[in-house]
């Protein structure tokens, strides 16, 4: 299956993708990069690996559905077949949501339901969970409320801050997030009456 990889940022979870997908067998191929913002340090490693890696400016939109209309258009020329947003900060409308459901997941920084949105290991943090994490889930148009694919739990120690949290938990995605696609694109993992049904031998 063809996919495509939407970025914001550093896209270290992009660059896990880009490595787990070039394993002989592996069930999908990244072919596009795409990123809101043209400084995205992840369009730069995309293209050092080979993936045509694009830009489309938010800011040169007047509109939400305007930017989204480019983004599908450029999804399509390409014959893109799957999304999976990598820290892509943009929230996306239901028009969007829509005409991508059932092919467009994400990976988000916590154990959903818990901590949807930004700033999840602050949060989780404050509330004095022991047990943190991330998960892989389908996006729907409510934020982080998708059907969740796969999850990792990590655990919190003493002395944790932000940034060593956000560290533990950043090797795990970047394990999570290959392999939760491997296991939709091989049809393992397939969405069925809005719920993720997994086959045996798994
Ligand atoms: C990751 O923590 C991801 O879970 C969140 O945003 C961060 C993106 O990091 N959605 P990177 O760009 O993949 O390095």
């Amino acid at each position: 299956r063809r996919i495509a990889i939407l970025i914001s940022g550093r896209g270290s979870n992009m660059a896990s993708l880009i490595e787990a997908a070039r394993a002989p067998g592996y069930p999908a191929e990244v072919a596009l990069v795409l990123s809101n913002r043209p400084d995205a340090e992840g369009l730069v490693r995309a293209r050092e690996a080979g993936i045509e890696a694009l830009a489309i400016d938010h800011k040169a939109y007047s509109t939400r559905e305007s930017f989204e209309q480019a983004l599908d258009a450029a999804l399509r020329e390409r014959g893109i077949e799957f999304v999976c947003l990598a820290g892509f900060m943009r929230v996306l409308t239901n028009w969007f949501v829509e005409r991508w459901q059932g092919r467009m997941i994400n990976i988000h920084p916590s154990l959903l339901p818990l901590f949807r949105g930004t700033h999840t290991h602050r949060r989780a943090l404050e509330e004095g969970v022991l047990v943190h994490g991330c998960t892989v889930h389908f996006v729907v148009p409510e934020l982080d409320a998708g059907p969740i694919v796969a999850q990792a739990a990590v655990p919190v120690v003493p002395g944790d801050t932000e940034e060593s949290l956000a560290q533990r938990i950043l090797v795990q995605e970047h394990v999570l997030y290959p392999q939760a696609l491997a296991m939709i694109c091989s049809g393992r993992a397939r969405l069925e009456n809005g719920r993720v049904v997994f086959s045996q031998g798994w």
